[in-house]
């Protein structure tokens, strides 16, 4: 939850009468390990289950009085906390979109990502064709699991709402997801459509994110499988009426999604549709939307050598495939949209 000034301070930051720069450099990074120390030592858990004053939590959590007092005052003014009558409680707002039971498994990855980041003007001199992290950091061990489990804690925020949000055609029999890791797009479209039948290609890291969820939903046992492939060195599977790509082509470079086009067109039927969850840059929407899609954009480009692409870009990748009626819609979170494309 970012920093709240008030009119004033608002008026004063906007005509950069005050230190931005503290802001920026300073006051986001101290929040981000606030909140990585918080997820460590299990602050938001301890919270959720019973209120309690700073030497009570110090006990419960075994951390100094000292080092918990100023943690939180640090995360009450930014909305993570509430404070009444002597005992901090989790905000309604932290309850809702804290993710209680993946928190500790997140911090790994979300702790290396920045460590690696140190090399940023490196990356903007020179655009490294793979970024400055890499995915190879992801396919596998402790980091690698972390990341799959900051994948579906992301998507768990968005998955009943894009899946309302596209309509497939009456007779689809078979979609694609393409990079699906967790599987839950997968699972929501064949829940909303009883006739379909899914496959989640991904990594095997990815794939064992995705029998996770399997085994939470065994009844979609028989109607997904899963099938271990990388999508930028082999050919895709085909007969797919319906592809779908959630956060794929912002971590690709332009030459890699013209490819990763090509073969969707040859994996999917001749009235094939795709739908494209992603961030795309441009000139719409609120400057916090176009904030979050230009720094997930930069985040991509140090991460893996990708970015927020423009609409006409990925509209001209898609034409080549022989894809067309392309449109785009915006999604509740800012700065996340959601493109149909068909062939016919
Ligand atoms: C950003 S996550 C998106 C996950 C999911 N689609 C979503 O929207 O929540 C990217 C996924 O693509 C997978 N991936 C990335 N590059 C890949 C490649 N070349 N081949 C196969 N899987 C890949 C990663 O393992 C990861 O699970």
């Amino acid at each position: 939850m970012p920093l709240k000034p008030n009119i004033i301070e608002r008026f004063l930051i906007n005509r950069g009468m005050v230190p931005n720069l503290l802001i920026d450099a300073g006051m986001s990074i101290f929040q981000f390990w606030a909140l990585i120390g918080a997820m460590e030592i299990g602050l938001f858990e301890s919270l959720d289950q019973e209120p309690g004053d700073t030497p009570a939590l110090a006990e419960r959590l075994d951390v100094s009085e000292r080092g918990l007092e100023t943690l939180i005052n640090a995360l009450e003014p930014l909305g993570y906390l509430d404070y009444s009558n002597g005992k901090y409680s989790l905000s309604t707002a932290a309850e809702r979109s804290i993710p209680l039971d993946l928190l500790q498994d997140m911090v790994p990855f979300l702790k290396e990502q920045m460590m690696e980041y140190e090399d940023v003007a490196r990356a903007i001199r020179e655009a490294p064709e793979d970024g400055i992290y890499g995915w190879e950091g992801v396919k596998s061990g402790e980091v690698g699991h972390s990341y799959q489990v900051t994948m579906r804690w992301l998507a768990s925020n968005s998955v009943d709402e894009v899946v309302k949000k596209v309509d497939l055609p009456e007779e689809a029999e078979r979609m694609l997801d393409i990079g699906g890791s967790h599987g839950l797009y997968t699972v929501e479209f064949c829940r909303k459509y009883p006739e379909l039948e899914g496959t989640v290609l991904d990594w095997e890291i990815g794939l064992e994110n995705a029998q996770e969820t399997l085994e939470r939903n065994p009844g979609m046992r028989n109607r997904i499988d899963l099938i271990e492939r990388d999508f930028e060195e082999e050919e895709l599977p085909s007969g797919y009426d319906f592809a779908f790509l959630g956060n794929i082509i912002h971590g690709i470079t332009p030459d890699g999604n013209r490819e990763l086009f090509g073969k969707l067109a040859r994996a999917t039927t001749e009235n094939g549709m795709v739908a494209i969850l992603d961030q795309f840059a441009g000139n719409s929407g609120s400057k916090f939307a176009r904030g979050v899609a230009g720094l997930l954009g930069f985040n991509l480009f140090l991460f893996s050598g990708g970015r927020s692409y423009p609409f006409d870009t990925v509209t001209n990748w898609l034409q080549d495939g022989g894809f067309s009626d392309v449109s785009l819609e915006k999604t509740r979170q800012p700065g996340f949209s959601l493109l149909i494309a068909r062939k016919s």
